[in-house]
């Protein structure tokens, strides 16, 4: 059957001109195709459409207008390429500044992330002045010593072991503070995962936002939380940046607008059948 005949059996299907129209000049036969099969299994798929203007956006929006229009919409591939495809791992920056303002903006489109019952750990800290960035250089990595240096802003994305204590607010309808309060093991575990998590929203945001992430894992823990987390309780320290808090560092990301010439080449990703599994 020719791509030709593979449209025309659609026009067997229940599906009006306007959806029609929608398969043929949006999403092609290749997926019409798919949706015929599932069609014909007594399944039913939804469109996944590119862009805003396509047919389905002139459809009345129901009340609940922003959860439909999540449903049948899709990044471009535009979009797509400044995420992930064109997406690098920067090492050189230029000399353009990143402002408060766009740093706010980042926490704002990253903290809708989701987290295991909302619990949301991470706590960032900003290194932007000369002075705070020296502070940093003693405990990095010597590789990541000069891109540190020259990056307009290195975020140390922390982990704060007291989460729980906000669950009151983040999850109010349950007590899942009692879930994790008395169980230390559980909480450190929780805190690292879902900052984790949060530092790859942080990246996913700074890029949506124009700018480019250089992200490290090169550095000594220790000295880090020494210099910018210690312990409340601890005398003698000058900055205590989260009050009342129990901070770990989980790693660094320099952001700026990064300088493609201090690149390295694009190494390879492990395919689908190497990294993944239908069951
Ligand atoms: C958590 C994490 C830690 C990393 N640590 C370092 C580091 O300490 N120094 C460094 O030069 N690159 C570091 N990288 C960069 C990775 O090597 C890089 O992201 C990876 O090779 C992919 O590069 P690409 O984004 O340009 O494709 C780190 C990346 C991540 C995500």
């Amino acid at each position: 059957m020719g791509p030709r005949e593979g449209w025309e059996v659609f026009r067997h299907l229940p599906l009006s001109e306007q959806e029609l129209a929608a398969i043929a000049a949006n999403v092609g036969v290749v997926f019409a195709l798919n949706a015929l099969l599932l069609s014909a299994h007594g399944m039913t798929c939804s469109l996944q459409v590119r862009g805003s203007d396509h047919p389905y956006s002139e459809r009345p929006l129901s009340s609940d207008h922003n959860q439909e229009a999540n449903m049948n919409s899709q990044l471009n591939e535009e979009g797509q390429d400044l995420l992930f495809r064109n997406a690098r791992t920067h090492n050189a920056w230029l000399p353009k500044p990143v402002s408060d303002d766009t740093l706010r903006q980042i926490y704002d489109l990253m903290k809708w992330g989701p987290t295991s019952a909302n619990c949301s750990p991470a706590r960032i800290l900003f290194v932007r002045t000369p002075e705070a960035k020296q502070r940093l250089l003693a405990a990095l990595a010597p590789g990541n010593i000069e891109k540190t240096k020259s990056a307009p802003v290195t975020a140390i994305i922390g982990y704060d072991g007291k989460f729980y204590d906000h669950l009151p607010k983040l999850f109010p309808h349950a007590d899942a503070r009692a879930w994790f309060a008395d169980t230390p093991e559980l909480a450190e575990v929780t805190a690292r995962r879902n900052s984790s998590l949060q530092g790859a929203y942080f990246m996913i945001a700074a890029r949506a936002l124009g700018l480019d992430c250089g992200p490290m894992s090169g550095f000594d823990q220790a000295k880090m939380d020494h210099e910018f987390f210690p312990a409340a309780q601890k005398p003698n320290f000058e900055f205590e940046y989260f009050p009342d808090s129990h901070i770990k560092t989980n790693f660094l990301c320099n952001i700026g607008y990064g300088d493609p010439a201090g690149l390295y080449p694009r190494s390879p990703r492990l395919e689908f059948d190497e990294a993944c599994k239908l069951l």
